[in-house]
């Protein structure tokens, strides 16, 4: 393998994680990985342009212009071939992956969830979603959770964690955002280090 692993971000959004992985790497805090590629599912998508200003290569792959979830896999996996990938780090990426897609990648896919796993996870949690149910429910702590992805959603093995004490006066919006910041930003770029490490050792 090479010095540096090779990572591709996946994302659909805003790309504010991406943002704190591009960040953390000009700060040195990721060494032994190099994010080579951004991939969105969503032509959109304003972590599109994150990347851009970043100089990182951008690719595209629209659920629309895909038959079957298949093809749509078969299409990144072909950019992730092309450019060698190493790692692959889901942030913010709305889309479950297959089996079939996370087997070819086991222990090389890295998600970060908006909230402490087993808790707010699973098919239907996502975004906003999440801390919505978060607050229903009434629950005190909350956080953020990166693992591994395996071919049940949000059921991989457990890499770090990170709580953020809910307030009274929190709405879901407000609680996202403390919850990205005090939570997501910091571990999601330690996580990567960390299995970036690993894998060129
Ligand atoms: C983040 O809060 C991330 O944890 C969540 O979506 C947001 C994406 O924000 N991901 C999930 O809910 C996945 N199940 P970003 O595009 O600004 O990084």
């Amino acid at each position: 393998m090479s010095k540096t692993a090779r990572i591709a971000v996946l994302v659909s959004g805003g790309g504010t994680n991406l943002q704190a992985l591009i960040n953390s790497q000009k700060k040195g805090i990721i060494s032994s990985g190099k994010i080579e590629l951004v991939i969105s599912n969503n032509a959109n998508a304003y972590a599109l342009t994150r990347a851009k200003k970043a100089s990182i290569d951008t690719a595209c792959v629209l659920k629309k212009e895909c038959a079957d979830q298949k093809e749509f896999e078969n299409k990144i996996i072909e950019k992730l071939k092309e450019y060698d990938i190493d790692l692959i780090v889901l942030a913010g990426f709305m889309s479950i992956l297959s089996e079939d897609f996370t087997s070819l990648y086991a222990n090389r896919i890295i998600n970060v969830h908006p909230s402490l796993i087993p808790s707010f996870c699973g098919k239907g949690f996502y975004g906003l979603k999440v801390h919505e149910a978060a607050l229903e429910k009434g629950v005190k702590v909350t956080g953020a959770t990166v693992h591994f992805v395996n071919e049940i959603p949000d059921g991989g093995e457990i890499i770090k964690q990170k709580a953020v004490y809910i307030r009274e006066d929190d709405t879901p919006e407000t609680l996202q955002k403390r919850v990205m910041r005090l939570a997501e930003w910091k571990i999601l770029p330690e996580a990567v280090e960390e299995v970036s490490k690993k894998l060129i050792n």
